[in-house]
Parts: C-alpha cells; sequence; structure tokens
C-alpha cells in the first residue's frame, strides 16, 4: 500500500478519536467499512448449479468444447443486472476431461471488447494458457487444445486480458474446470447431487448494474457487499445425503473468505487447488483467498438446516488496515437443507490419492520475488519483458515477499507448487498454484517444470487480487529446453 494510504488510513484513525464533525466523519467511514450478513439472509433462492458443458470427440479423439463469451442480463435472485457470461448470461458451465484425454476449447469472443480465457491451474503449453498474450478480438475466435495430464482437480477458467481481467471477471465471466483421474477415491461424486460447485463471488448491485465502485482508502479493488454463490443471491441447497462434497472456489476479486459452519462444526478438508490430500483433515475453517480453491466433505443431519458461513478473514495487516480490506466482514454463504431422510453415504476413505508434489531437495536454482505497491521485485509488468528463464525439466525454489501492509497472493501459472516450512497447516499441505502472503512475510515454494518448452511464449505470475494484477503485480517466466536460449515474448499492437 502507498505510504500516502497508511497515511490517510492512520488519519481516518485518529479522527474517531475526535469529537465534533471529524469525528462524526471518521465514524462514519469506519463503520461504512464493515459488512456482516450473519442472520440477515433468508437463504430464499434454490442454488443455481452451473450445467455440465456439453462436449463431443471430434476425429482426431479429442474432447471438444464450445464456449462463447457475450454480454447478457442474469437473474441472481431478486435482483437483475447487465452481466457478461460464457454460453450464458452470468459464469460459464462446468467443463470436465480426464487425465490423458486431449481437449480442444473452441471459444468465440461475442463482446465488443478484447478479452482472453485462461485455464487457472492446469499444466499446458504456453501458447495454449490463454493469458495475456492470447488476446482474441472481438468477434474473433481462439481455439485451445492441450492433454490433461495432472491429478484429479478443481480448477476453473477465466479472462486474463492485459489490464482488464478484473472489469472481465467482476462482470461474469468465469466457470469451473474438473480434472477426473479415473480413480475411484472413494469420494461423493455425483455432480450436483453430492459432489456440489460453489463458486463463491461479493458483488454489490446499483439498480441494475452491477456496481463496480471500489472502496474508499484502499487500493485492494472491489470488495462487494453481499455474496452471490454460483451466480444466486441468499442460495439454499436442499440436500439427500449424508455426505455432501463442496468444491469451494474464491471466484473474487478482491475479498478473502474464512469458510465454517454456523455452528462451528468440523467438516473434512480433502483437496486444494491442485488436487486431492494424502488424507482427509478434519478443520473448522477453510481460509481461502482470490483464486484459490477447497474441497470439502460435510456431513449433515436429517432434517437440519446447515449455514456455511464466512467468518472474519485473518489477514495480518493489522486491525485497522485489515477492516478497510475486508478483514472484519462476515457473511451467510448458503444454506444446505436435509431431507427427512438422507441415504446413506460411504464412509471417507482413511486416504485419498498420492500426492505429486516437487522434491525441493533437487532445486537447480532459488529465485526471490518482493511484491510491494503495484510491482513485483520494483517493476510493473511489462508483455515484452521476460522476467524469469527456467530450464524444462528442473525443479526451483520461488522466495515470495509481501513488503507490504496489505494484502496479496501469488498465482504461478502452468505448474502446482509445494509450500515448504516445518509447520505447513493442512490447507497448504497439497498441491497448490495460488497461496496468501501475508504482510511482511515470506512463503517458500518448491515448484517443478517439466511440461513443453517454449522460448517465447511466458507463462504468468501475479498477485490474484485482480486490481493489483491489472496495475502490474504480474511478471512472465519462460521455460526453455536445457541450453536453449530464451527469445522474446511477442509484440502486440493491439489489446495491451
Ligand atoms: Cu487465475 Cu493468471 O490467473
Ligand atoms: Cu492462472
Ligand atoms: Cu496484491
Amino acid at each position: 500500500m502507498p505510504g500516502w494510504k497508511i497515511g490517510v488510513i492512520a488519519l481516518a484513525g485518529v479522527m474517531l478519536l475526535c469529537c465534533g464533525g471529524a469525528g462524526a466523519a471518521g465514524a462514519w467511514v469506519w463503520s461504512g467499512s464493515q459488512r456482516d450478513t450473519v442472520g440477515e439472509v433468508d437463504f430464499v433462492n434454490r442454488l443455481a448449479i452451473p450445467r455440465l458443458a456439453a462436449s463431443r470427440v471430434d476425429g482426431q479423439g479429442r474432447r471438444v468444447f464450445d464456449l462463447t463469451a457475450a454480454p447478457g442480463r442474469h437473474d441472481f435472485g431478486g435482483r437483475t443486472a447487465s452481466t457478461w457470461g460464457f454460453n450464458g448470461a452470468y459464469l460459464g458451465p462446468t467443463l470436465r476431461a480426464s487425465r490423458g484425454e486431449k481437449v480442444l476449447v473452441n471459444v468465440r469472443n461475442g463482446l465488443d471488447e478484447a478479452t482472453t480465457v485462461h485455464w487457472h491451474g492446469m499444466h499446458l503449453p504456453a501458447a495454449m494458457d490463454g493469458g495475456p498474450h492470447q488476446a482474441i478480438a472481438a468477434g474473433a475466435r481462439w481455439s485451445s487444445t492441450w492433454r490433461v495430464d495432472q491429478p484429479a482437480a478443481t480448477l476453473w477458467y477465466h479472462p486474463h486480458p492485459h489490464g482488464g481481467t478484473a472489469d472481465h471477471v467482476y462482470r461474469g465471466l468465469a466457470g469451473m474446470f474438473i480434472v477426473d483421474d479415473g480413480i475411484d477415491h472413494g469420494l461423493p461424486d455425483r455432480y450436483g447431487v453430492d459432489d456440489i460447485p460453489i463458486v463463491v463471488q461479493d458483488r454489490s448491485f446499483d439498480g441494475d448494474e452491477l456496481d463496480d465502485s471500489r472502496p474508499f482508502l484502499t487500493d485492494i479493488g472491489i470488495l462487494g457487499d453481499e455474496i452471490v454463490v454460483n451466480g444466486t443471491r441468499a442460495p439454499y441447497l436442499d440436500v439427500s445425503t449424508e455426505l455432501v462434497r463442496l468444491r469451494l472456489l474464491n471466484g473474487s476479486n478482491a475479498r478473502s473468505y474464512n469458510f465454517g459452519f454456523a455452528d462451528y462444526r468440523d467438516f473434512a478438508l480433502i483437496g486444494t487447488d491442485g488436487g486431492l490430500l494424502y488424507r482427509p483433515g478434519a478443520v473448522s475453517r477453510i481460509p481461502l483467498t482470490p483464486g484459490e480453491r477447497a474441497e470439502i466433505v460435510v456431513r449433515i443431519r436429517p432434517g437440519e438446516r446447515a449455514v456455511l458461513r464466512s467468518y472474519p478473514p485473518e489477514l495480518h495487516g493489522g486491525a485497522l488496515a485489515d477492516r478497510f480490506n475486508g478483514g472484519a466482514d462476515r457473511f451467510d454463504v448458503l444454506q444446505l437443507r436435509a431431507g427427512a431422510a438422507l441415504s446413506p453415504s460411504a464412509a471417507l476413505p482413511s486416504t485419498l490419492a498420492a500426492v505429486e508434489l516437487p522434491d525441493p531437495a533437487a532445486a537447480a536454482k532459488t529465485r526471490t520475488f518482493k511484491l510491494s505497491g503495484t510491482r513485483i521485485n520494483g517493476q510493473d509488468m511489462d508483455p515484452s519483458r521476460v522476467d524469469a528463464t527456467v530450464v524444462r525439466g528442473t525443479t526451483e525454489i520461488w522466495e515470495v515477499t509481501n513488503a507490504d501492509g496489505a494484502p496479496h497472493n501469488f498465482h504461478v501459472h502452468d505448474v502446482q507448487f509445494r509450500v515448504l516450512g516445518s509447520a505447513v497447516p493442512p490447507h497448504l499441505s497439497g498441491r497448490k498454484d495460488t497461496i496468501f502472503v501475508r504482510p511482511n512475510t515470506t512463503v517458500r515454494l518448491a515448484l517443478r517444470f517439466d511440461g513443453v518448452a517454449d522460448a517465447n511464449l511466458p507463462y504468468m505470475f501475479h498477485c490474484h487480487l485482480l486490481a493489483h494484477e491489472d496495475n502490474g503485480m504480474m511478471g512472465q517466466f519462460l521455460v526453455v529446453e536445457p541450453g536453449q536460449r530464451a527469445g522474446k515474448p511477442p509484440h502486440h499492437d493491439h489489446g495491451n
């Protein structure tokens, strides 16, 4: 956070202690900075479940999907707004493919500006990644094809146009991409029945438009007043089984959540960004910053109504700054309504999957990344500059420091990393592609780059608070063959 903003926040704090008009203004700023919907959500709208995308298999054996991004109007339940969506007015269908399959996604841009479609969490060639170098002009088409080669996981897709990601995602362009691996993990797996996609976003409404105004006194980006899940306000989900698996995605621009249940019950954490954990872990809270996913399994009792809630997220930036960044906010998110009789679910297995994680002992190189202001290592994103060149087939350690008092997280394209440290909590113990970096701390990650080399087209790494990403907190890395020299990213006349 720039120094002047810290000053302004401190001033706002001082104003709270004063009397008279300044104190009243400070109190207004202070009370307006907190959102709390606990106990106030009536859960009258049935949760929308994004449909599974239709697909066909072409002559080359590829599973083919079609996506069209276009504007529309979406009924959120009690409010309707102008939105953007894939194959519909808001969000997009859930894509699903298995490890080993080749996929082809044909994207048509029906917007009147350029966009891209990025496969967040997917291991794939840089040319297929859908980052800022794969812009799709208004009215144009783009096809992305790759062989799915990673463990079963809950991934997602969203636009990534240079400088425009926050706007495109906020308007509604996002969807889930579920990777299967053909292994029976003994988990609830009936999509929409006991295996539920949960895309959590915060939105504010202004008449019949989405309100994209940014909060006062912080550069975190949009913080919405209320929660929509899969595009549904005040949602409930009818539950018919004893165990329910929720695939939680924080699809918000800036807001961090700290999910738990209203009655503090424990639930099983079974997966993180890039796949299943080795064994289920009992937890009562799961924190998710923008872009992160977690899979959980919750036990439901017949006839009950269980409320998924977000408790104040621990942003660790100090009470004053945290409050302006959503750190004091609470939300009722989703009500699970159990039938009077529930069909039995098999008990969770004691082990779930072999977790494929990089070995830090094999690391060939250590790099450091310092997040500060709108920059990484002192530099704003430049699409023509390569910030790191890594050699295919090697493992590296990346040390990422948040040098600010403000929250940042760190996302790396193409790979799933391992979080290093002596006391890694369960939610950071598995495969990750996005991680919260507490103010004034450093995270150490091990990453293995074993995909396709491309000496000219880079992948991105960035803060996934979308306003930060758009403002420059992003960099690029190339993966090259051993002995190969880094080339130059293409120059774009448009879209940058
Ligand atoms: Cu979810 Cu570079 O993005
Ligand atoms: Cu990504
Ligand atoms: Cu950030």
